[in-house]
């Protein structure tokens, strides 16, 4: 699977959101949704985490570098819900505001869960992704690695709790503080989920005729087809 070009709404998002967390830190912050066992919506907020290998020639084999660095990430705790319902559908939208430009990205595609190597089994690493053209298989317990060292203590901590969304019991105990000897637990639940879009519509209010930009990827013969050729259309809608 081959990227023909790099995609035309990467470039105004990345502008949002840095402008964006200049101004706010909570410009990080999207919902993100998926469907539930039950088939049902599923939202939450979460943090953005950075582009998965934005700076990936820097660190390791040029080989590996990405065709581009468009996929998403946030970070999270191998028990939440969310693990098991990406596991059977790993279909998800968000939607990002960035109220300093008056942009709001609506982002759908796959999920992909990067897990801890015992996990893997479970959980298989992705072996393709529409975006990525490397020579050698990408490292991903590497970027996961990377991901965890970018944490805080108390937020490595974090990562000891008990599973979230279970009732608390007179068990559960919540760590705020890390050291050697809790540090590998803790990044054994520590999951980065890498979103690779498939689908971008960007709807902005700054001006007072609103725009509205979907842009999607097509593929040629079929997304799964390792030859395929993809490239990103785009399309102007109406507001
Ligand atoms: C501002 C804010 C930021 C959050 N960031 C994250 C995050 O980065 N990762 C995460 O798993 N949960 C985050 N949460 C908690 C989630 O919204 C959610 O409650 C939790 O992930 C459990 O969701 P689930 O039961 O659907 O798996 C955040 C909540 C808030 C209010």
């Amino acid at each position: 699977m081959s990227l023909k070009t790099s995609p035309g709404w990467l470039k105004s998002l990345k502008a949002a959101f840095k402008d964006g967390v200049n101004k706010d830190a909570s410009a990080a912050y999207f919902s993100f949704a998926n469907t539930n066992s039950e088939g049902k919506p599923s939202v939450r907020t979460v943090v953005f985490r950075g582009f998965i290998c934005e700076n990936y020639p820097k660190e390791t084999d040029a080989d590996q570098m990405l065709k581009t660095d468009a996929l998403l990430s946030f970070t999270t705790h191998l028990k939440s819900n969310k693990i098991a319902e990406l596991k059977k559908n790993n279909n998800f939208e968000i939607s990002w505001w960035f109220p300093s430009v008056r942009e709001q990205y609506r982002i759908s595609g796959q999920a992909h869960l990067i897990v801890s190597p015992e996990y893997v089994k479970d959980y298989p690493h992705p072996t393709k992704l529409v975006h990525c053209e490397t020579s050698n298989p990408i490292d991903w317990e590497f970027q996961r690695s990377k991901f965890f060292s970018f944490m805080s203590p108390s937020l490595k901590a974090s990562f000891l709790w008990p599973p979230p969304g279970k009732p608390v019991s007179k068990d559960s105990v919540f760590h705020y503080e890390m050291d050697e000897s809790n540090a590998e637990a803790a990044k054994s639940n520590f999951v980065l989920v890498v979103l690779e879009p498939l689908k971008v519509d960007v709807v902005s209010l700054a001006h007072r005729d609103h725009r509205r930009h979907l842009y999607s990827l097509s593929t040629g013969p079929g997304i799964s087809d390792e030859n395929a050729a993809s490239d990103w259309t785009f399309q102007e809608l109406n507001p």
